[in-house]
């Protein structure tokens, strides 16, 4: 029991190794993890509704790597890559 509940663990790794190897940083998770707290896509929560968004990518990319002064919406360049930053984007627009 013990036995396959590792092997289990394992293949779960190895998928989700696999998959970021191939398709990058998930944006979706990423997200979830760090933005939905404040961020939902069709109503607006502490922070802007994501239909409700700029539809400029370069825009979004420029508000979550730099944040917007006097704002909560705080800066992601300490606490996300240039690869996480663009999934996270990429995940806003396919959801505008
Ligand atoms: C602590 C709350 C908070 C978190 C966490 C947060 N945001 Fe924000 N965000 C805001 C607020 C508030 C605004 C509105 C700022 C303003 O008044 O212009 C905002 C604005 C934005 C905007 C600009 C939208 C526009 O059209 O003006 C983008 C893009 C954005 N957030 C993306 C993200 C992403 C992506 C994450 C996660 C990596 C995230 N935010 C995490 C609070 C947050």
């Amino acid at each position: 029991m013990k036995k396959t509940f590792a092997i289990m663990i394992a293949a779960a790794c190895l998928g989700l190794g696999s998959q970021a190897a191939i398709a990058g940083p998930d944006g979706a998770a990423i997200f979830k993890k760090k933005c939905a707290m404040c961020h939902a896509i069709d109503r607006k929560k502490t922070g802007t509704a994501v239909n409700a968004m700029n539809k400029d990518a370069a825009v979004l990319k420029d508000v979550v790597t730099n944040g917007r002064d006097g704002t909560m919406m705080k800066s992601f360049s300490n606490k996300l890559n240039a690869e996480e930053i663009d999934a996270v984007v990429a995940y806003l627009v396919a959801n505008q």
